[in-house]
């Protein structure tokens, strides 16, 4: 491939993912987004591999590389199942800060381009930061991936002193790297390459082991970022364009996720990034499951939650993770139907963390074909709880919390949440009395205008729609 082709490819592709992140900002338009992305990358990966730095010789290799990568990718695309999403979404970045790594020590050691002076500084701080990104990213991401698939428990575990550790680490990493840039040779560089990549490992571990439950979605938008990032720091190690560009694309919308990630949660974005992430001087949260009953709880058939809606005007709905679990969202489009045949006004609303993945609740929603227009952010229809006849919570639990609102010692105090205690009546759908994520009793279970609908989401509400459909 000639020169002008392979820029001309690069900037189409570039372009491509521009209008790959516009879509995906809006439901209706994510399915077109998506296209432009898979787009985008075939030309990216074809300019790249046909390109003029590729010799013949490399060819062979790279291929075979790109069909065992695109073999592990395809098995584990077909295979994970919708819950497992996040933790692959996990994985797949600690695969991209792991490759920043390798890339980089690959670059130092690399003697077929010599770089003099200036540009060698600049080469080797490309280095330095490629490895030391790539290094929280890869370490971060599998302590997330543990967290999230349950391999690892959700509880923060914070050292003494840990600031402190930080800051050392921070003096460790920045004297480290003066004298990886004064090396006179490959072999007097290794040494502070390889400290400061151990210790840019530990830095990793150390700051998602320190979140707890509820502070989870920041750090999985910080660690998205941070792979951006790392990818970026590539581009400019390898001299491509293309990768700069795609990595400060991904760096920069994990950015903003997270920002709006730490509205949502109501913590502080700079202090998320000094390490913060919302847990100093808070108890941490008790493990999932460990509520503790303090009241008396109402339950209610699936026959009577029928009745209920049969009788209301305007329905609520609020999924949550059981909805996820219980794959339950089928269930919940032919109630849907149901209810809006017969005239009655049937919103949902859903929380900006609510499952284990930005817009889960979305996807899970659209993959059951429920119109986009009565989808709802918390902020659009959080004020019309008390004009609601009934909200129906469907395997919600952190993210309905009256706690954050009422109680502040509480460890998710401060995080907006949808108010369906508001709603005449709330129907709380779950197996049992367990807490959700953050592992917070909840104190919605207990209220008087609270009814407890027990069982799996997908079975009770199959119950409840043949009861609607009898009657
Ligand atoms: P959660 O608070 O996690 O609660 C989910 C509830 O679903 C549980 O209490 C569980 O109760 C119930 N459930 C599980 N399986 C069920 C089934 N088959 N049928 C019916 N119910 C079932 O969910 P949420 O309200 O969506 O909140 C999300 C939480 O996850 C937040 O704390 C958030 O910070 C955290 N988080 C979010 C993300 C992102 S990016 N969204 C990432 C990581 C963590 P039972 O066991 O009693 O059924």
């Amino acid at each position: 491939m000639s020169e002008g082709l392979s820029v001309v490819s690069y900037l189409g592709a570039t372009i491509l993912f521009i209008l790959c992140l516009g879509g995906l900002s809006n439901q209706e338009t994510a399915r077109r987004g998506n296209v432009y992305g898979i787009i985008g990358m075939a030309i990216a990966v074809l300019a790249t591999v046909f390109g003029q730095r590729v010799g013949a010789a490399g060819l062979p290799w790279i291929i075979a590389a790109m069909v065992v990568g695109a073999a592990a990718g395809l098995y584990a695309a077909r295979k994970v199942q919708m819950t497992q999403m996040p933790e692959l979404v996990a994985f797949m970045h600690s695969l991209v800060g792991l490759a920043a790594c390798l890339i980089g020590f690959a670059s130092y050691v690399d003697t077929s381009i010599v770089f003099t002076g200036a540009e060698k500084t600049i080469h080797e701080v490309e280095i330095y930061l490629g490895i030391l990104i790539g290094a929280i990213t890869f370490s971060g991401s599998v302590i997330a991936f543990g967290k999230l698939s349950g391999r690892i428990g959700g509880r923060p575990v914070l050292l003494p002193g840990r600031h402190f550790i930080n800051l050392a680490c921070l003096v460790i990493v920045i004297g480290f790297g003066y004298a990886f840039l004064h090396a006179e040779a490959i072999a007097d560089g290794m040494m502070p390459l390889v400290v400061m990549t151990i210790v840019s490992l530990a830095f990793g571990v150390h700051m998602v082991m320190a979140i707890g439950g509820a502070d989870m979605p920041v750090v999985i938008s910080m660690l998205n970022s941070y792979s951006g990032w790392a990818a970026a720091a590539t581009g400019f190690m390898l001299s491509n364009d293309l990768l700069i560009v795609t990595g400060a694309l991904v760096g920069s919308s994990g950015a903003i996720l997270s920002y709006i990630m730490c509205n949502a949660m109501n913590r502080n974005f700079i202090s998320v990034i000094a390490g913060g992430f919302g847990s100093d001087g808070k108890a941490p949260a008790k493990p999932a499951g460990g509520a503790e009953p303090s009241g008396e709880v109402t339950p209610i058939t699936a026959a009577e939650t029928a009745e209920l809606l049969r009788e209301a005007k305007s329905v609520i709905i609020v999924p949550g993770y059981g909805m996820a679990v219980a794959q339950a969202q089928h269930a919940v489009y032919q109630i849907t139907s149901l209810l809006r045949e017969r005239g009655v006004n049937v919103r949902f609303g859903i929380h900006p963390v609510a499952g284990r993945m930005p817009g889960h609740m979305n996807v899970l929603l659209a993959e059951a074909k429920v119109p986009y227009d009565i989808v709802f952010e918390m902020d659009e229809l959080n004020d019309d709880f008390p004009a609601t006849d009934v909200a129906m919570v469907i395997g919600a639990n952190d993210t309905v919390n009256p706690a954050a609102a009422e109680d502040p010692t509480s460890p998710i105090a401060g995080m907006p949440v949808l108010e369906v205690w508001k709603a005449k009546t709330s129907v709380m759908m779950k197996r049992s009395m367990a807490s959700g994520y953050a592992g917070v009793d909840n104190p919605l279970f207990y209220k008087e205008n609270n009814r407890m609908l027990f069982g799996d989401a997908k079975k009770t509400l199959e119950e409840v729609h043949a009861a609607l459909t009898a009657g």
